[in-house]
């Protein structure tokens, strides 16, 4: 593998989440893979889980991870070609992508959406041009419309909390927020599921409105109605995101959706699942976060895995 920009890029998803299943209960075993390789995480937005999680998973692979806060200590840079650059932006992508590549043996990024143009987000400049400019792979640590490593890390801790059942049912239900936020956690925990469409049903709960990408969502079964989405389901899996049709509007503020024990009830004693951060009460009621159901925290713990299968898999490449 040399990228690793969608979940698309794993040769095989299930085999993926079995080998990370197998690296977790003996993490150090490839450390001489990354010895004298170094790993540039650099972040255009705020993370927890992603910073440390993808260091961690270095360090355990024997890379030395660098962390520069892009955003707020980088030079602005500039993506367009043949600009006349005599405004706010000092530095282009071409020459920054290509010195970065000379200190760092792989790159991993985080952009979010700006959800103020749909068609820029979908272009996917930040990444698409590191990875156009830069001379060593690319890892994607959340960009505009997908969460890759995210989506790795839920498939594996639904492997690890799953049921002995034929089928498994998979909910990803919409929930409240105040602020507007992008769709790319959505998006990759879809493509993700639909990708095991033998072993999963696949519900995506949400407002009427409040539809992803539908080229991201293709075989889901859309329900309006939340309580129905619930009934019989193993995993509840609960993200916001802003409005895909209304590009980057918070349409709905609806508090009725929030995850709560009575609607929790309605399942097939399903795991509560959320990516994090989480503002409690507003998502999800504190009695749900805080009873068994939630997986919250193996599924953050996952992380660390999901990105040392991932680097171990472009180190193997390089
Ligand atoms: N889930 C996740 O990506 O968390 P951070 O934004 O804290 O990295």
């Amino acid at each position: 593998m040399k990228n690793y920009l969608s979940i698309h890029d794993l040769p095989s998803i299930k085999e993926t989440v079995a080998e990370a299943i197998s690296l977790k209960k003996n993490p150090l075993q490839f450390q001489d893979l990354g010895k004298n390789k170094t790993i540039g995480l650099l972040f255009f937005n705020n993370s927890l889980r992603t910073r440390l999680s993808t260091q961690k998973a270095a360090l355990n692979l024997g890379m030395e991870p660098i962390v520069m806060n892009f955003g707020s200590e980088g030079w602005q840079l500039e993506f367009e070609d043949g600009t006349l650059m005599d405004q706010g932006k000092s530095e282009h992508i071409k020459e920054a992508a290509q010195v970065i590549s000379q200190y760092c043996d792989v790159i991993a990024i985080r952009a979010f959406a700006g959800l103020q143009d749909k068609g820029k987000d979908e272009a996917e400049e930040v990444l698409e041009s590191f990875k156009k400019y830069a001379t060593v792979p690319i890892l994607n640590m959340e960009s505009s419309v997908g969460h890759p490593l995210q989506a790795l890390a839920d498939a594996i801790t639904i492997e690890e909390h799953k049921p002995a059942k034929e089928k498994i049912k998979v909910v990803l239900s919409w929930a409240p927020h105040p602020r507007a936020l992008p769709h790319a956690v959505g998006n990759s925990f879809a493509e993700m599921v639909l990708a095991h469409e033998d072993d999963f049903d696949f519900v995506i709960a949400h407002p009427e409105g409040y539809e992803l990408d539908p080229n991201k969502t293709k075989g889901a079964q859309i329900e309006y109605d939340q309580k129905k989405a619930f009934e019989g389901a193993d995993f509840i899996y609960t993200k916001n995101w802003s409005s895909y049709k209304d590009y980057g509007k918070v349409a709905c503020k609806d508090s009725s959706w929030i995850i709560t024990a009575d609607k929790m009830a309605l399942t097939d004693r399903a795991k509560f699942m959320h990516c994090l951060p989480v503002r409690r009460n507003v998502v999800v009621a504190d009695e749900v976060l805080d009873s068994d159901t939630s997986i919250v925290i193996e599924q953050a713990n996952n992380r660390t895995f999901s990105a040392q299968i991932v680097l171990k898999k472009i180190m193997e490449n390089m």
